[in-house]
């Protein structure tokens, strides 16, 4: 796997939105896999001022979202559509009807995820996807224990990802203890990754997914199976890695 340490947020975004861009660049219809939080969006920040500085046209590009909270309406601003619309889509020139985040008010959840893997698979599959890391090192919200080979489903979320979202919520105890994830098994299908980390809290994360046993403890592990994968991570949440990874 490759690292990328950068000195800032702003360096982070702009050395991930290098590496989709040029992926963008050379291939129309592109996939794109993307993550909600505030890790990836200094990149969502980048891929914008690259759409109105640098014309990178998103007309043909395709999006995939990892998951999304059961019971928030896209209309909440909680909701991981209101986040992608908000931090990315409103402001560059992607097709909407392009875009897809799982319905967390879907009334058949089974068959939603069923359909949201097929749609997946028509379009060719995901040619880069982005993604950003929970303390406890889920991946989307594939938490500890969760099979490395899993696929899109619905998941009951841990306490220690409902303690780090939960502040959030204008009242915390609103926030919703299910989500519809893709699962690890789906995300490994995507033909290139990039892992987004930063700020201390991630850093023993970040060093138990490049260095640690691939292992059911740490989701983000089941990344060293994946033969292209970008870690790009600020310094403080480098500080756990041996030197063989600091640039
Ligand atoms: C959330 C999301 C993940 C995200 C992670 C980190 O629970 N489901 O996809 O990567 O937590 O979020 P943040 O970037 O805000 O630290």
């Amino acid at each position: 796997m490759r690292v990328i340490v950068a000195k800032t947020l702003e360096e982070m975004g702009k050395e991930a939105g290098a590496i989709v861009a040029e992926g963008m660049r050379a291939k129309p219809h592109y996939v794109l896999g993307l993550a909600t939080g505030d890790t990836p969006k200094p990149l969502y920040r980048e891929l914008i001022r690259l759409h109105k500085e640098e014309d990178l046209d998103f007309s043909t590009t395709v999006s995939f979202n990892l998951d999304e909270y059961i019971g928030l309406p896209a209309t909440h601003d909680q909701s991981y559509r209101y986040f992608m619309d908000h931090e990315l889509f409103n402001h560059v020139n992607i097709v909407k009807a392009n875009t897809h985040v799982p319905d967390g008010m879907t009334d058949d959840v089974e068959t939603h995820c069923l359909v949201y893997e097929a749609t997946i698979e028509d379009v060719g599959g995901i040619d880069c996807q982005v993604l950003g890391i929970g303390r406890n090192g889920h991946i989307g919200f594939n938490e500890p224990g969760s099979s490395l080979a899993s696929r899109t489903r619905a998941v009951d979320l841990t306490e220690s990802t409902i303690e780090a979202n939960a502040p959030h919520f204008p009242n915390p105890e609103d926030m919703p203890r299910r989500a519809i994830t893709m699962g690890i098994g789906t995300i490994l299908e995507s033909e290139k990754i990039i892992m987004l980390a930063c700020g201390p809290k991630k850093a023993a994360a970040v060093a138990a997914a490049l260095e640690g046993p691939v292992c059911v403890k740490c989701p983000a592990s089941a990344l060293q199976l994946h033969p292209d994968v970008t870690f790009v991570v600020t310094e403080d949440a480098a500080t756990g890695l041996t030197l063989k990874f600091r640039r």
